[in-house]
Formats: structure tokens, C-alpha cells, sequence
């Protein structure tokens, strides 16, 4: 045997004892999954020679992704959103049928107990921005409407920041509706503008040292819930966005993508004047009945 067929059978003898190792997992999902991991975890060390200096690096900064995390940062979703996994996982799961609204990216910046905001209200709450009137209806894929749907709405102000980037208990750009009877919904919030996704950390350093950009392209998170339905957990994007074509989580899906019409006075759909410039977005959102059980 030549020394590469002997190193060779030497790496194949880990990898079998490792998968042997899962063999008897009682629970088949969680058995399936620990196999395929450890076979595509060693495939992907053999494929690129992993040097123990690398494997050092990686523990690094596994580590330092670690420690950065808590509460209000999520290191470790962040490097799945960089690598493109939290869209693979959408991409595998949604949307349950072509007709509905596409799903994209959740983001860390999701609060449970965002406060109510009566229709029609203003979602700004104090965050910094161009006022936007955004409209639309639920609806189910069959076309009824969905009255009485959970409309959750977070945005970034003007600068490019959440709430919870001020401060732990900082509340604004967010908050929760329900829809009218005939699933109509309207509300005021800012119009988004892009902003980075938070760089100073190991994921940060990750995008530095590959010349990524850790930009994504102006966009507004929804979550909407309705009885017998599935949960969509989307965002519109605004049309003409310089970072449309490189958002630093892979998040953007053209039917997404919506134009924000531009006012510089006048009347407000809700009969509102607004005294300054102020902008516009229609978007619909189609959910699709959970499978009764
Ligand atoms: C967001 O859109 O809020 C977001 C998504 C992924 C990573 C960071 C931020
Ligand atoms: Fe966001």
C-alpha cells in the first residue's frame, strides 16, 4: 500500500467509527441527521486538507462567537445568515404553496412583547425617519380574506439601528396589529433605508477578511399569524435599492421587492395631512392553510 492509500484508509477508519458510533441513536430523525453531519463534516476536512492551525482558528472563533452572544446578540444566527444556511432552511420548508407570499430571512431583532398598535396607527413610536404609510390585506391562498390576523411589524430608524441596539428597554419601529374584518390593514412606520448587519464580531471579521459587505438592502419584517394558518415570517424590500443584488444575508426574492411611492404633501389615504414629505407601500400577504390533523 502507497503512503496516500495508507492515510487515506487512516481518515476512513475515524469517519466509520464516528458514524458506528451513532448508529443505535433511538430517535431515526436525529439519527439520520447525525450521520449525514458527520459525513459531510469530515468530506468537507478532507476535501480542503484541514491543518490543525485552521481547526485551531475555527475553535477560535467559534468561541469568540460564543462570547459575544446573549440576550440581545445572536452571534451564532448571524454566521448561519452570512453563510446563507437561515435561507436554505426557508428555501427548503417555504413557501407551502407557490400562490402564497414567499418567506425570507427572521433576523435577531424580533421582540415578543412588542406593544399593540391600533389599526392605523403609527408603528414609528419615536424612531427617526420618513414617515411611511404602508397597506395591504391578508388574505388565504383560496383569496378569503383574513380578518382578525396578528400583523407583527420591526423596521430600523433612519440611521440603520433597531430599538434594541440603543438599549435593552429602548422601544420603537415596532409593534403589533390586527387586521379589519375584511383583512385589510393599514399603519404608519418609517421607510426603511439599509443598514449593516452588526460587523464588529467575529462574523464581522469573517466578511472582512472574505471582501464581503455586511450590508443589507432597506427592508421592513413582518409576521403574520392567523388562525388555521401557517405563520409567515417575511419582509418587503424597497425597489431601487442599491443593495438589492448583495444583501449580506441572501434575504432579497423579487416578489418581495416593493416600490415606495414618494408624497411631498397632500392627503394621506387615512385622510391625514402630513406636514412633511412622506412615503407609500402597498403590499398583500398570502398565507396558506395549515394541514387540519
Ligand atoms: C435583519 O434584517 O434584521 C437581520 C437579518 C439577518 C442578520 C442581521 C439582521
Ligand atoms: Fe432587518
Amino acid at each position: 500500500m502507497n503512503p496516500q492509500e495508507t492515510a487515506a484508509r487512516r481518515e476512513r477508519a475515524v469517519t466509520d467509527k464516528v458514524l458506528a458510533s451513532f448508529a443505535d441513536t433511538a430517535d431515526p430523525r436525529l439519527r439520520e441527521v447525525m450521520l449525514s453531519l458527520v459525513r459531510h463534516l469530515h468530506a468537507f476536512a478532507r476535501d480542503v486538507r484541514l491543518t490543525e492551525g485552521e481547526w485551531e482558528t475555527a475553535i477560535e472563533f467559534l468561541t469568540r462567537a460564543g462570547h459575544i452572544t446573549d440576550d440581545r446578540r445572536q452571534e451564532f444566527i448571524l454566521l448561519s445568515d452570512v453563510l446563507g444556511l437561515s435561507m436554505l432552511t426557508v428555501a427548503i420548508n417555504e413557501p407551502k404553496e407557490p400562490a402564497a407570499t414567499e418567506a425570507t430571512v427572521f433576523g435577531p431583532f424580533y421582540v415578543d412583547d412588542a406593544p399593540e398598535v391600533p389599526l392605523g396607527g403609527d408603528i414609528a413610536r419615536g424612531a427617526v425617519g420618513t414617515p411611511c404609510y404602508v397597506s395591504g390585506q391578508v388574505r388565504s391562498v383560496d383569496g378569503n380574506p383574513l380578518g382578525g390576523a396578528f400583523l407583527h411589524v420591526w423596521g430600523a430608524d433612519d440611521d440603520g439601528f433597531y430599538d434594541v441596539q440603543y438599549s435593552a428597554d429602548h422601544s420603537a419601529g415596532r409593534g403589533w396589529l390586527r387586521t379589519a374584518p375584511d383583512g385589510s390593514y393599514h399603519f404608519w412606520t418609517v421607510l426603511p433605508t439599509p443598514y449593516p448587519i452588526p460587523h464588529d464580531g467575529p462574523v464581522g471579521d469573517l466578511l472582512a477578511a472574505t471582501g464581503r459587505g455586511p450590508m443589507r438592502p432597506a427592508h421592513l419584517h413582518f409576521k403574520v399569524v392567523a388562525p388555521e394558518h401557517h405563520t409567515l415570517i417575511t419582509h418587503i424590500f424597497v425597489a431601487g435599492d442599491p443593495h438589492l443584488d448583495d444583501d449580506a444575508v441572501f434575504g432579497v426574492k423579487d416578489s418581495l421587492v416593493v416600490e415606495a411611492a414618494h408624497h411631498t404633501a397632500g392627503q394621506a389615504p387615512d385622510g391625514t395631512r402630513p406636514e412633511d414629505a412622506w412615503a407609500q407601500m402597498t403590499f398583500d400577504l398570502v398565507l396558506v392553510p395549515e394541514p387540519t390533523s
